[in-house]
């Protein structure tokens, strides 16, 4: 037991360093695209979000944020995926597994957001397996079938269309 507390409180000051971590967040370079396929695929092999090839992230560089420390690293990435010209998505939103907690996935969402409001789209909708980080961004749960453009870009031609594990969220900019 009492290595068990030990080994809880040696993790949790280790989080204070990176609750102290100096974020730069801006547009994704072509010098990304390596470290942004590597995060979202980590996550992918967990099943908790689906993966993404070098090619599909470089055609997209435009749409994605990134945020990295002070040497440059990259600590999380989110992209815009418009559907419409008034509905887009946020989506490949992920942080690295030491810096979560620290407010990098709500700032990220955020700069998506105000991305968003400056392309025009002020509807945005996420496809996601942790619904409740969207909720605590001020997104609510909706049905899929609200967005055919959505069903039919990626849903319809996915082997679990039927067993879909991914919950919709939805948010109107003001
Ligand atoms: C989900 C994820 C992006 C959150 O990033 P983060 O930087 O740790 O989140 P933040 O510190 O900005 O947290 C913002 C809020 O969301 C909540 N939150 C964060 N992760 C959460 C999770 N997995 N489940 C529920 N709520 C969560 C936080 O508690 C916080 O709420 P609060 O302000 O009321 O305290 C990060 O955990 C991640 O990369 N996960 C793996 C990939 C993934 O699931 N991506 C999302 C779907 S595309």
């Amino acid at each position: 037991m009492t290595a068990t507390l030990a080994r809880h409180s040696r993790q949790t000051v280790t989080r204070a360093p990176a609750a102290r971590l100096a974020v730069t967040y801006r547009p994704a370079r072509a010098m990304d695209v390596p470290a942004i396929v590597a995060l979202i695929n980590e996550y992918a092999a967990r099943g908790v979000m689906l993966p993404k090839s070098p090619d599909a992230v470089a055609m997209a560089l435009d749409d994605f944020i990134v945020a990295a420390d002070h040497t440059g690293r990259l600590l999380g990435c989110a992209a815009i995926r418009e559907y419409s010209p008034s509905v887009a998505e946020v989506g490949s939103v992920a942080v690295v597994a030491r810096a979560h907690g620290t407010g990098i996935g709500r700032e990220l969402v955020r700069r998506v957001e105000e991305l968003a409001g400056c392309r025009g789209v002020n509807h945005l909708v996420a496809l996601t397996m942790t619904p409740r980080f969207f909720e605590t961004l001020g997104y609510a749960v909706v049905e899929k079938s609200r967005y055919p453009e959505k069903v039919a870009r990626d849903c319809n031609g996915c082997a679990r269309r039927f067993d879909c594990p991914e919950i919709c969220v939805a948010r109107y900019l003001n």
